[in-house]
């Protein structure tokens, strides 16, 4: 098999595979021809759908989990498409079995599959108004179980906030296509108990992310 990725890259196609590019590049049509955010998300569900579908495109070490990862808890985070401008990214999320996510937001549109193992995700609506920046109630929206192949969407604010844990005997993968430079921006980790929203930056496993 030959070598997929390229390691001593931070943007593009950090995994170099057909698949990948063929779902960037029906993201980048549907992008400049569909104006409306949930239209053109719906739009680009196929496209997302064949790329869970296929197999063979993951590099192995891409889907392994990360012990020293920004998220904790052994949580690989992998870059394997970047847009240089931060309009896009494809990640892979690798979360051992028993790990879980922070309750985190994404700050972008987009679609989140499972790709290998199985996924539990808890969906929280925010009850207040968001004027405190270090505060949030926050409410159980949704639980569901998520199987190779099946996927959500994300229209921010609607869905933004989550968290998710593998519910496998073996590390659950999923595959993230989201509007923004996802694991580079400040987001926000939520503490739902105590209401305390903290900034964060998860980081990528295998990409830098720019100088602030
Ligand atoms: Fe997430």
């Amino acid at each position: 098999m030959c070598d997929l990725d390229h390691d001593n890259r931070d943007y593009g196609f950090l995994v170099d595979a057909p698949e990948i590019r063929a779902l960037v590049d029906e993201t980048r049509r549907l992008t400049s021809e569909i104006a409306d955010t949930r239209q053109r998300v719906d739009a680009l569900r196929p496209a997302f759908g064949k790329l869970l579908a296929a197999e063979n495109w993951l590099p192995r070490k891409y889907g392994e989990p990360d012990l020293k990862s920004g998220m904790g808890g052994g949580i690989g985070q992998y870059a394997l498409y970047r847009a240089e401008d931060g309009s896009l990214c494809l990640f892979s999320l690798v979360i051992p079995p028993g790990s879980q996510t922070p309750i985190h937001d994404h700050l972008a549109w987009g679609l989140i599959g499972v790709y290998r193992g199985i996924q539990d995700e808890t969906v929280y609506r925010r009850t207040d108004d968001g004027r405190d920046e270090s505060k949030a109630t926050l409410e159980i929206a949704r639980q569901q179980t998520v199987r190779h192949g099946e996927f959500y969407t994300l229209l921010p604010p609607l869905d933004d906030i989550h968290y998710v844990k593998t519910v496998s005997d073996t590390p659950s993968i999923s595959i993230h296509l989201l509007a923004n430079d996802t694991a580079c921006v400040t987001r926000h980790r939520f503490d739902a108990a105590g209401g305390i929203v903290t900034p964060f930056r998860s980081g990528y496993s295998n990409a830098a992310c720019p100088d602030r």
